[in-house]
């Protein structure tokens, strides 16, 4: 079933060259007096993922929902869309021991990882696109994964359509690459568009749950939607 929204491909343009984070903060003002820079520093997760060395904070949301979910099993399949600095791919390649696929598509540049496959470029880009389902090939993907999110620009208008964006491109690229009993990871932002995606997952997926979780900023309307068992 393809699931789309109203919303135009070309709003994610301005989504280039932005420093980690500041794609998850769809939020209320925030008021803390604090600049991006001394927020980051104070934050526990920052200070915590270096010490850890990851490469992102972000990887504290995935691996609460892994914990909780049981997503990871070896010799897995991965996309991760949104996938810069790399934590997500990092957590999933130290966790299987280097015993998965995964294609990694972002705007921004990345390092390597064993088994990773990366392709930087837009995901709203149709030529972008078509290199990533080229580069999976006929493959059956067992997790479509997406942490992708605007930069904003601070209107809530503007900003909400893009993210949803971004997740209806991912939702639609999962039902064309997953296999059945596949899952899908996707970040949302709740608010215009967040309960028919919501439906739309429903009806593909045997199970739909959206997580908070810890490591997402109190003040942001950042979730994560977790659906497992892709029917076919
Ligand atoms: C919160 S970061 C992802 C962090 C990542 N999960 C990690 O663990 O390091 C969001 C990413 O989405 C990417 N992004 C946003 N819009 C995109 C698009 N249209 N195509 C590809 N990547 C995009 C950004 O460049 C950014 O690196």
């Amino acid at each position: 079933m393809r699931y789309w929204m109203p919303w135009t491909r070309s709003v994610t343009a301005c989504t280039v060259g932005c420093p980690d984070l500041r794609w998850s903060e769809l939020s209320k003002p925030r008021g803390t007096g604090l600049s991006w820079r001394e927020r980051q520093e104070r934050d526990p997760y920052v200070q915590q993922a270096r010490r850890d060395g990851w490469r992102s904070r972000a990887v504290y949301k995935l691996e609460e929902i892994d914990k909780r979910e049981r997503l990871l099993r070896p010799g897995m399949i991965i996309v991760d869309l949104g996938a810069a600095p790399g934590s997500w791919s990092q957590y999933v390649s130290k966790k299987l021991k280097g015993r998965a696929q995964i294609f990694a598509i972002d705007l921004l540049p990345m390092d390597s990882l064993p088994g990773l496959d990366f392709i930087q470029g837009d995901f709203a880009d149709d030529a972008v696109l078509n290199a990533l389902q080229q580069r999976v090939g006929d493959r059956k993907v067992d997790l479509v994964m997406s942490d992708m999110a605007p930069n904003i620009s601070g209107n809530r208008s503007i900003d909400q359509p893009r993210a949803m964006l971004l997740a209806e491109l991912s939702l639609d690229f999962a039902q064309q690459v997953l296999g059945g009993r596949g899952d899908f990871v996707c970040k949302l932002f709740q608010g215009a568009g967040f309960d028919p995606f919501l439906a739309a997952t429903r009806n593909c997926f045997e199970r739909v749950k959206v997580n908070k979780p810890k490591a997402s900023r109190a003040g942001s309307r950042e979730v994560y939607l977790v659906a497992r068992n892709y029917q076919l």
